[in-house]
C-alpha cells in the first residue's frame, strides 16, 4: 500500500520533470497537473482551467461577468504586438499576481494563481507555445 503510493507520487514526480510542456498543457486545457492536482488561486477563481477562459486555442475574446473580456495569449498578440513583450519571467509574474507586461493590474476576474515553482514554469512554458 505505502508503496503503491511512493510510487504514484514518484511516477508523478518523474512524468512532470520528464514533461514540462505536457504538465503546462494539462494544467491549460485541464486546471490540474499531471499529478492530478487541481490549481487553485485566492479568491477562489470563477472557472477552474485556463482553458475554460481563453479558450482551448489560447485565442481568448470571451465575455465574462463584470465586463471583462479574455486575452489573446497567442504568440503574436503576446510578443509580436507587444512594445514590450511578454518573456517566461513576465509571464510566471503575470499569471500569479495579475500584473501585466506594462505593470497594469488584470481585471479581477483573472485569477491570481496561487501554483507551485514548477506548475507556474509549466504553465507560462505552454502559454509562450500558442500560436
Ligand atoms: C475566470 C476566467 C479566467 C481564467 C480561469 C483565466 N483567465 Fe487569464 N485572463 C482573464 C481575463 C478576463 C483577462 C483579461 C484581464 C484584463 O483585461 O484586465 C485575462 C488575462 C490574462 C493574461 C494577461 C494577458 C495580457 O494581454 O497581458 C494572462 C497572461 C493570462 N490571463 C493567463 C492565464 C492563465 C495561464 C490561466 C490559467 C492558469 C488563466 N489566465 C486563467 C480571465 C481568466
Amino acid at each position: 500500500m505505502l508503496a503503491a503510493v511512493f510510487l504514484a507520487a514518484l511516477t508523478a514526480a518523474v512524468a512532470n520533470a520528464a514533461s514540462p510542456l505536457a504538465n503546462g498543457r494539462a494544467i491549460f486545457l485541464t486546471g490540474r497537473d499531471l499529478a492530478g492536482k487541481q490549481i487553485s488561486a485566492q479568491p477562489a477563481p470563477m472557472r477552474s482551467s485556463c482553458a475554460a477562459c481563453h479558450r482551448a486555442d489560447g485565442s481568448g475574446g470571451v465575455h465574462l461577468p463584470g465586463g471583462a473580456v479574455s486575452a489573446d495569449l497567442r504568440h503574436a498578440a503576446m510578443v509580436t504586438h507587444q512594445k514590450h513583450p511578454y518573456t517566461l519571467a513576465m509571464l510566471e509574474r503575470t499569471i500569479s499576481t495579475g500584473v501585466d507586461n506594462e505593470g497594469t493590474k488584470l481585471h479581477p476576474v483573472m485569477p491570481r494563481w496561487r501554483l507551485s515553482k514548477t506548475d507556474l514554469h509549466d504553465v507560462a512554458a505552454y502559454v509562450m507555445t500558442l500560436k
